[in-house]
């Protein structure tokens, strides 16, 4: 730090605004240029890109550290790496803190862990989101133990926070080592291409080990963990992009798990039909559709937010809007792998339901699921335990929850795409849709093989009986019989019936059994 006496001929008003421009300036001039050489922005600029305009309130500004070793009691920053505090993004309080490169690489020291967790306290106790914008080497060295303490007390307050305020991550530059454990227990990941990454140890850590050569952009870059490994939900092509994503997600959640999502507003003209729809899904039941379309006729125009966009693409999650009402929706893709449930399907579905749940945001679902990916692959890694995910995420939600089958439900996957048996409040289906407990040839080859074996022309037995199956059980009208499915709705209703059936369940009150907490199949 400069010399303590230098501000001494300073009046107090003086020594103020002085004290204010330091911190003002991080780490100095020159790393906020070498900051911005590299594509970035500083810590203070992403605050203002962040909150309304002159809403910005910091606290802490002129916290410095207590560290003493390895020179570090001669250097000292005002605000000590981070900035913290509390503002209004559309209007809706949320606090946030900004990691500052500029200042020992952003590094979290004892001091800079303190500050995070004094508005992660304030956030709970007053209840509205908390926005970390991230931006740090990792552990600050010189402070040894003292630091990993830091990281482990937001660890613990990230935990507690969970289900109470939503907690939202953008990654704008290095999150290594253990640092990254904050984020991964947020709510969402946003990550900036090319100058951000996360891995739980960097390239040369993972060449000794391991012999592989990686670059740090393949091994944790925005790509990579939006696309293989779904660490992160969103891949952003700059920090601004990033920005205006946390916003605009922030617009379709409450401020924490007491309270309803803000409604938009929303004038119908009356006419609520989507006749497109009802040209929507093929004549062939084996030929695809892309179920954004199905999604898009659904809900109000360019309401979609689309999760996970690149990671397990057999299913879509995101969130929307329906007459102005925030929802979350979970559909099966049958334009990828014929939208069927695997491992990673199941995770990021699973994910997703509980979040809205967490938060009171109503559920829809839209079916067609040929089934649980069959394989020594998907069994060897577990696609038991990881379906049971998305089947208790269900189970559990005690959000309003609408399914509409557009086409497929077999087997397992039917009961677990929120089935009538597992707590959805409506299910509707598509004329289009069969319901049955796999597909009719796999049906009448296994019930009827005597028949068919013992048959003078095997091949037409076996057509006859699969015509029978499929006329039997490929229709919605099975499970209408008795109540699984509540109405046979025309496509192009269905926009009108989910609303009206949304706003019968706004007042849902649905109560779980006592308990400490549940365990679901991790
Ligand atoms: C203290 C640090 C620091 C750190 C960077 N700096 N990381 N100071 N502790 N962890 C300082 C540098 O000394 C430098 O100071 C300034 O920040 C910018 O760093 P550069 O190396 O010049 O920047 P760049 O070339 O962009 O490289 C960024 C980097 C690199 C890749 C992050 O700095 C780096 O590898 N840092 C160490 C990362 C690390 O091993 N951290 C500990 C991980 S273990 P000057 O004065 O020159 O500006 C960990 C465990 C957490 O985090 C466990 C939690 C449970």
């Amino acid at each position: 730090m400069p010399d303590p006496h230098a501000h001494a001929h300073l009046s107090k008003t003086e020594l103020l605004a002085r004290k204010n421009e330091e911190a003002l300036l991080g780490g100095g001039q020159a790393r906020i240029d070498s900051q911005h050489k590299k594509g970035k922005l500083t810590a203070r600029e992403r605050v203002d890109l962040l909150m309304d305009e002159g809403s910005f309130e910091e606290i802490g500004k002129f916290v410095m550290h207590r560290a003493k070793d390895f020179g570090l009691d001669k250097e000292h920053y005002l605000g000590d790496g981070v900035v913290t505090g509390y503002g209004t993004v559309n209007g809706r309080l949320v606090y946030v803190f900004s990691q500052d490169f500029t200042v020992f690489g952003g590094s979290l020291s004892e001091t800079h862990a303190e500050k995070i967790v004094k508005i992660m306290d304030l956030a709970m106790k007053n209840g509205a989101p908390v926005i970390g914008l991230n931006d740090s080497g990792g552990a600050r060295i010189q402070e040894g133990v003292v630091s990993l303490g830091g990281y482990a007390d937001i660890f613990y307050k990230n935990t507690l926070a969970s289900g109470v305020v939503p907690q939202l991550s953008a990654i704008m530059g290095p999150c290594a080592g253990g640092a990254v454990y904050s984020p991964a227990i947020t709510d969402f990941i946003l990550m900036v291409e090319d100058t951000s990454y996360m891995f739980v140890t960097g390239p040369n850590v993972v060449k000794t080990v391991t012999h592989e050569e990686v670059t740090s952009e393949e091994l944790g870059g925005a790509s990579t963990h939006s696309a293989k490994s779904g660490v992160t939900h969103f891949s952003c092509a700059n920090e601004v992009v990033a920005i205006t994503r946390v916003k605009q997600l922030l617009s379709y959640m409450p401020q924490n798990c007491e309270e309803t999502a803000p409604t938009q507003p929303y004038e119908t003209s009356g006419d609520e039909s989507r006749p497109a729809l009802d040209r929507l899904i093929p004549e062939n039941a084996n030929q695809p559709y892309d179920m954004r379309e199905v999604i898009e006729g659904i809900i109000d125009t360019d309401s979609f937010l689309e999760v996970h966009q690149n990671f397990a693409e057999n299913i879509v999650v995101g969130f929307a809007r329906l007459a102005g009402r925030s929802i979350g929706i979970v559909g099966n893709q049958p334009a990828v792998l014929a939208g069927v449930l695997d491992i990673n399907a199941s995770i990021k579905a699973a994910r997703f339901v509980r979040f809205c749940d967490a938060f009171n945001i109503p559920l829809l679902v839209l079916e067609d699921v040929p089934g649980f990916l069959p394989g020594t692959d998907q069994e060897w890694r577990g696609i038991i335990t990881n379906g049971a995910k998305l089947l208790y995420a269900f189970c559990e939600a005690t959000v309003p929850r609408i399914t509409v089958i557009t086409r497929k439900a077999y087997g397992g996957a039917y009961d677990v795409m929120n089935s009538k048996h597992i707590g959805a409040d409506m299910n509707y289906a598509w004329p289009t849709a069969e319901i049955a407990v796999m597909g009719a040839k796999g049906a009448a080859e296994i019930i009827f093989k005597r028949e068919i074996a013992a048959a003078e022309d095997p091949a037409a037995k076996l057509q006859e009986k699969v015509d029978e199956y499929q006329e039997k059980f490929a229709t919605p009208y099975r499970a209408a019989h008795r109540g699984f499915v509540d109405e046979v709705i025309l496509p192009s209703q269905t926009r009108q019936k989910l609303i009206r059936a949304f706003k019968m369940l706004e007042n849902k009150v649905e109560t779980m059994p006592r308990k400490k907490h549940g365990n679901i199949p991790l």
